[in-house]
């Protein structure tokens, strides 16, 4: 076959005439791709710009916790990922209560240890954010009604969490969620 050339216009050269409408369309839907090609490029890089997470929102992914000042029995409120955190130290009375609870009394079956790290049991670290509807519990601050079972009370539609902040009663179904942390050191954690 002889070779063909393709000019500017689309028009083959060199090509027997049955050749040159096949050429012809091929070369246009080439074209046509290869601009279709471009304009994804063109569409897709301003898109995974936007998608990439900005230096403000890497900076909030993670909240570090100086627990040094926290002490045995009292709990603080922090701020992650724009939700409050309940930092609490908990007494050996209150680990003990928790503790004592069979797991076949409780609605979201969890023990103490697995809602907390190995060897620091004393740190309950949870979401202050209730699981029925999602409104800020009450007895993270000094003097707040800590509800019946001595944990965290929701006023809003009246849901008990215990001292290891697991639901008891009330509508709520879930136990307060523990969000992902780590100790950096023995008074400080990071989470996210
Ligand atoms: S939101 Fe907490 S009990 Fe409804």
């Amino acid at each position: 076959m002889a070779d063909a050339t393709i000019d500017t216009t689309g028009t083959v050269e060199g090509t027997s005439e049955g050749e040159t409408g096949v050429r012809r369309r091929d070369f246009i839907e080439i074209a046509a791709v290869s601009a279709a090609g471009v304009g994804g490029l063109a569409v897709l890089y301003p898109l995974i710009s936007q998608m990439a997470p900005s230096k403000d929102v890497l900076a909030e992914s993670t909240t570090e916790i100086d627990l040094s000042a926290i002490e045995t029995g009292q709990a603080i409120k922090a701020v992650f990922r724009k939700q409050p955190v309940f930092v609490r130290n908990l007494t050996e009375r209150e680990i003990a209560e928790a503790d004592a609870v069979p797991l076949s009394a409780l609605r979201d079956p969890q023990t103490l240890e697995e809602r907390t790290k190995e060897g620091r049991t004393n740190w309950l670290i949870t979401m202050g954010v209730c699981t029925h509807l999602g409104c800020v519990p009450l007895g993270a601050a000094e003097g707040e009604n800590r509800g019946e079972y001595g944990g965290y009370f929701c006023p809003c539609h009246g849901s008990h969490y215990d001292t290891a902040a697991r639901i008891r009663k009330g509508p709520a179904p879930l136990n307060l969620e523990v969000p992902e942390y780590e100790f950096t050191s023995d008074t400080t954690v990071v989470l996210g």
